[in-house]
C-alpha cells in the first residue's frame, strides 16, 4: 500500500526522524510533502535525505494562509497516486522557554494544529496524527502504580500559578479537536502525549541532556535548576517517539480520536542524570551547581504505556545508556 505523507514542522526532532523513518525502506514507494519555517530548526537536520526524490521539502509557516493554500494544492495535485494520505502534525512552539508565551503557543499549536487539520479533512485524508504532550499532565505526572494513564483526571497549575501551563492548555484543547473530528466521521486519528523527547542532533541544545553534555563540554561544570535537587524524568529517544507515531499511523483501528502516552519508565534524578554524563564522559568528580526555580515543574513524569503497547506492536527500542553515548558521541564531534 503506497502512502502520501503531509508533515508539519518536518525538519523539528520528530519530524526529521519521520522523514528518516518513512523512507528507510528504498523499494517503498511512499511520497513526502513536509514544511517547516524554521522557527527552531535549520534544513541541516534532513541533509541526508533532501536528495530522495520522494521528500519534498517547503519552507512554509503554518500560520501563512497562502502558504497553507499552496500546500494543500500539492497534496490535491498527487494525492490519487497513493493509497493512503496520512497528515502527522509536529510543527509546534515547543521549548520551555517558550511555554510562558500564550498568544504565539496558541496561534501556532492550537491554531495551526486545526487549520492542518481542517485542510486534512478538506483533501479527503484518511489519518490525522496529532502531537500532544505530557505537560498535560501537569501537577499529576506520576503515581505508584505504573504511571499515569490517559484516562486520569487532570490536576493543572493555572495561572494562578505559572503562565507556563497555557501550553499544555493549548495542547489540550487540540486533543478535543482530533476526538471531535474522529466522533464526527469526518478523518481517523489519534493524539499523542510524548515525554521528554530528545535526539542526538538537536539544533538549538535547550534540551537537559544536550545542555548537561554541552556545558560540561564547555564549561567544566553544569548549572541547574534547584528543581534539580528533587526532579526525576524517564527520557525518549527521538527514534522511539517517531516509530510510535509511524506505529499508530499504520494501525487502523488505534486511531479512535483518543490519546496515547508514548515513553519509556527508565525514571533516572536529574542529578544522577548529569553524574552519568559526566562518567561517560570521562570527568570521574563533575561540578554540579543549582541556580534559579522554575514554578510549577512537577517532581516526577511517569507515564503508563499499557495503552500503545496493547493496540499496537509498539515498544521503545533505544535505552537511556545507549541514547546517551549517541548523544555524546556527537555532541563531542562539536
Ligand atoms: N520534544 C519533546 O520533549 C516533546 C514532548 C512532548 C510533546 N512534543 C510535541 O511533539 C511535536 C514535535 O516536537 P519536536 O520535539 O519535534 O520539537 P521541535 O521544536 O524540534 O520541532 C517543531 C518544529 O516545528 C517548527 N515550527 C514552529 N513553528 C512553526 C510554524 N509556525 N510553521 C511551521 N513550522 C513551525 C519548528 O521550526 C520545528 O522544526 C510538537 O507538537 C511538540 O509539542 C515534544
Amino acid at each position: 500500500m503506497s502512502k502520501l505523507y503531509a508533515i508539519s514542522g518536518v525538519t523539528g526532532m520528530t519530524g526529521n526522524e519521520l522523514v528518516r523513518q518513512i523512507l528507510s525502506d528504498k523499494e517503498s514507494k511512499d511520497h513526502i510533502l513536509g514544511f517547516d519555517n524554521f522557527y527552531a530548526s535549520s534544513i541541516d537536520t534532513v541533509a541526508d535525505c533532501i536528495d530522495d526524490e520522494r521528500f519534498e521539502f517547503f519552507e512554509y509557516d503554518i500560520n501563512n494562509k497562502e502558504q497553507m493554500a499552496d500546500f494543500e494544492s500539492r497534496v490535491n495535485a498527487v494525492k490519487s497516486q497513493y493509497d493512503e494520505v496520512i497528515y502527522i502534525n509536529c510543527a509546534a512552539v515547543v521549548h520551555t522557554e517558550h511555554f510562558y508565551h500564550v498568544y504565539e503557543t496558541y496561534e501556532t499549536n492550537v491554531a495551526g494544529m486545526n487549520e492542518f487539520l481542517q485542510q486534512a479533512i478538506r483533501v479527503g485524508a484518511q489519518k490525522y496524527i496529532n502531537c500532544s504532550t505530557s505537560e498535560v499532565y501537569s501537577m499529576n505526572s506520576w503515581n505508584e502504580n505504573g504511571g499515569v494513564k490517559e484516562s486520569d483526571f487532570l490536576t493543572m497549575a493555572v495561572a494562578e500559578h505559572s503562565q507556563r501551563t497555557s501550553y499544555a492548555t493549548g495542547k489540550l484543547l487540540t486533543e478535543f479537536f482530533m476526538k471531535d473530528a474522529v466522533d464526527t466521521g469526518k478523518i481517523k486519528g489519534c493524539s499523542i502525549r510524548f515525554a521528554n523527547v530528545y535526539s542526538k542532533n538537536e539544533r538549538f541544545p535547550k534540551h537537559i541532556i544536550p545542555f548537561i553534555i554541552n556545558s560540561f563540554r564547555d564549561n567544566g561544570k553544569v548549572v541547574l535548576l534547584e528543581n534539580s535537587r528533587k526532579n526525576k524524568r524517564t527520557f525518549l529517544n527521538n527514534y522511539d517517539s517517531c516509530s510510535a507515531v509511524l506505529a499508530l499511523a499504520n494501525t487502523d483501528s488505534a486511531l479512535d480520536g483518543t490519546v496515547y502516552n508514548v515513553a519509556t519508565d527508565e525514571e533516572i534524578s536529574i542529578i544522577d542524570l548529569a553524574k552519568l554524563c559526566a562518567s561517560k564522559m570521562g570527568i570521574s568528580d563533575p561540578v554540579i551547581e543549582f541556580d534559579g526555580y522554575r514554578e510549577s515543574d512537577p517532581e516526577r513524569r511517569l507515564l503508563s504505556t499499557e495503552k500503545i503497547r496493547t493496540r499496537t506492536s509498539w515498544k521503545p527500542a533505544v535505552d537511556l545508556e545507549k541514547g546517551l553515548d549517541e548523544c555524546i558521541t556527537n555532541y563531542l564531534k562539536g
